[in-house]
């Protein structure tokens, strides 16, 4: 998927269509690097995501927006500017995926950023994540991040997809060399993240979230 030309941070990714019920699914790239690998580990997600039977999806690149500038409850015209590129997409997600590289063992700046910019919009929604990394794979970013979205009434699924020396695996057209396991991780993650989805949107007009 070529994302040089978008002047957006939000794109909608084409799959299946025409179906209301459908979740509606926010994949967010968190690595804003410059000479960053992660556009092709988010390339190779989205078309997963693209043919599973549950979503739609639209695609949040963090490089694309800067909230960076420090909090704030009444944010000026220029940091309004940057949230507008995010906050709807956010708020109208039934689940998110964040894809989150490793940095010094963590993740990076842009995603806490992201999170703290916003609260409601992560609340009583299921989030997967897909991690890359060195040695990591990016698994210790992944178990901070669930710290704090259990802070922001999101839930997290236990399956995830990683990849340890992720530059290794994907060849120079962004090809997984081998994908038979990280595709069947791509789609028992999205699998977990549609079942939550679906029960929380169901619970959730039954009885809206009090949180
Ligand atoms: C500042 C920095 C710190 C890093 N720290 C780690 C680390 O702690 N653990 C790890 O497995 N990989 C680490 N790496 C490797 C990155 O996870 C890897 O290069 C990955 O491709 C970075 O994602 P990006 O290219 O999309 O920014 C680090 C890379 C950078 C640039």
């Amino acid at each position: 998927m070529d994302l040089t030309t978008r002047e957006s941070a939000i794109t909608a990714v084409p799959g299946h269509t025409g179906n209301a019920r459908k979740l509606r699914l926010a994949v967010i790239l968190g690595s804003n690097r410059e000479g960053r690998f992660g556009p092709v580990v988010s390339d190779w997600f989205l078309s997963h995501a693209a043919e599973h039977q549950d979503f739609t999806t639209t695609f949040i690149d963090l490089a694309d927006t800067d909230l960076s500038a420090p909090l704030s409850s009444r944010p000026g015209p220029a940091v309004r500017a940057e949230l507008d590129k995010v906050t709807p997409a956010l708020a109208a997600a039934d689940a998110f995926v964040v894809l989150t590289p490793e940095y010094n063992h963590s993740f990076p700046a842009a995603i806490k950023a992201l999170i703290d910019w916003h609260f409601v919009e992560w609340q009583a929604k299921p989030v997967g994540f897909v991690s890359y990394g060195g040695m990591s794979g990016g698994l210790r970013a992944v178990e901070q991040l669930r710290q704090i979205f259990a802070e922001m009434h999101a839930v997290t699924v236990r399956d995830t997809v990683s990849f340890h020396n992720a530059h290794a695996h994907f060849d120079a057209e962004g090809r997984h060399r081998d994908p038979a396991e990280c595709d069947a991780a791509a789609r028992t993650m999205l699998d977990r993240l549609a079942w939550w989805g679906l029960a929380l949107r169901e619970a959730k007009s039954a009885r809206p979230y009090a949180g």
